[in-house]
């Protein structure tokens, strides 16, 4: 299953998921590009550290979301890498319909709450100020909704007295890292299977 990741930062989910692949516990999945709408970020120097293409593709015209000339480099540049899977690992804009379509089932992302709560932007601190004793982090299917599609696995992370955004932050990274490159595994001995033969 080819897997094309998406990111606009640091790139730690990146990494874990391009570790599992080198260790061999990334089932039958393999990253063929990563791509950023940042120029700058880290992700794009993990990808080229493990010897995976990386590359940044302009978004404009648009600032928070994918759409009109933006989007559609993104989709052609995706499109020539035939993935089975596109991973949102930190892809801090909001797919519109085009993307979605081109695309249609073969998108996940994360997200660092326990959804349905605290989506949109800083899950972590929404968690943390609402004084909730546990968190999490979610993989879901994309869909127009924000942070809205079905989830497909999610991971607990509990608050401790004195926690900051800084450890907390730390621990939901960790449990990140475990059940991302988890999830794509499993989503790949299922694809293996609904692609027998084709
Ligand atoms: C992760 O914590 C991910 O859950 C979050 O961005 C971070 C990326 O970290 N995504 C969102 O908030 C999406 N709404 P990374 O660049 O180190 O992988």
């Amino acid at each position: 299953m080819r897997v094309v990741i998406l990111g606009s930062g640091r790139g730690s989910n990146a990494k874990a998921i391009l570790e599992a692949q080198r260790d061999g516990n990334l089932g039958t999945a393999h990253v063929v590009h990563l791509f950023s709408d940042q120029s700058d970020a880290p992700i794009l120097a993990m990808g080229s550290s493990f010897g995976v293409p990386a590359a940044f593709i302009d978004a404009s015209p648009f600032r928070t979301k994918l759409d009109g000339e933006g989007e559609n480099r993104f989709i052609e540049a995706i499109e020539a890498c035939e993935p089975g899977l596109v991973v949102l690992a930190g892809f801090m804009r909001v797919l519109k319909k085009g993307f979605l379509t081109a695309f249609a089932g073969r998108i996940i992302n994360l997200h660092p709450s326990l959804l349905p709560s605290f989506p949109g932007l800083d899950g972590i601190g929404q968690a943390l100020r609402r004084g909730v004793r546990i968190t999490g982090c979610t993989v879901h299917h994309v869909n127009e909704e924000v942070d809205g599609g079905p989830i497909i696995d999610q991971l607990p992370v509990r608050i401790e007295e004195g926690d900051s955004l800084e450890t907390l932050s730390e621990k939901i990274h960790r449990a990140e890292h475990e059940l991302l490159p988890a999830v794509i595994a499993r989503m790949s001995a299922a694809w293996g299977i609904g692609h027998v033969g084709s």
